[in-house]
């Protein structure tokens, strides 16, 4: 992930996510190797989804259920060359939502790591809607928080 892409992703982040993050802590848990995959209109970035490698003991953990969201996990628990997978981040503009984007973004991403073991936390509506199509729910966090395995 470069720096440019991470700059556009805070873009978009802005409009959905209530707290805010700094460019630091993107960069800490997005390698520049780390893969996104990026929905474009013409020539301006509309959404994306990005997945990072995280160590086992973390993916356990989320399994388990103990997260209710991912801002304070340790970057030392982030590792590119991991074979388990963290699906961090599903976010489309406003505008680009409900039109079978997410969709398209999701099926792309689960094919190309379908050989590894890959998890996400979704907390909001539109995510569980979304992965709740495509992964296997394996834990209701709380009301508004779950857990998706591939
Ligand atoms: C979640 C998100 C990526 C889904 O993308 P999308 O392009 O709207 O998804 P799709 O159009 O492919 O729709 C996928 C399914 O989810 C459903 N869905 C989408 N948004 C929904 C919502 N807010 N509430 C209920 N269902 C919803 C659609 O109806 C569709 O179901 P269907 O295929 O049975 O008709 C998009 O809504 C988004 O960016 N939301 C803001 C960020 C966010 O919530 N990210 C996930 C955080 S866990």
């Amino acid at each position: 992930m470069t720096d440019d892409i991470i700059k556009k992703i805070m873009d978009i982040d802005k409009t959905f996510y209530k707290e805010k993050f700094t460019f630091e802590w993107y960069r800490k848990r997005n390698d520049e190797e780390n893969i996104v995959f990026c929905l474009y209109d013409k020539n301006e970035l509309v959404g994306y989804s990005a997945v990072s490698g995280i160590k086992e003991k973390l993916y356990n953990e989320i399994k388990s259920g103990k997260y209710k969201n991912d801002y304070k996990f340790d970057y030392k628990m982030f590792d590119k060359d991991s074979p388990f997978k963290y699906l961090s981040s599903i976010n489309i503009l406003e505008d680009y939502r409900k039109k079978g984007f997410g969709t398209k973004l999701l099926n792309k991403t689960l094919r190309y790591f379908k050989k590894y073991n890959i998890i996400a936390l979704t907390v909001s509506r539109g995510g569980y809607a979304l992965l709740n199509k495509k992964m296997k729910l394996i834990k209701q966090v709380s009301s508004d928080v779950s857990v998706f395995e591939n």
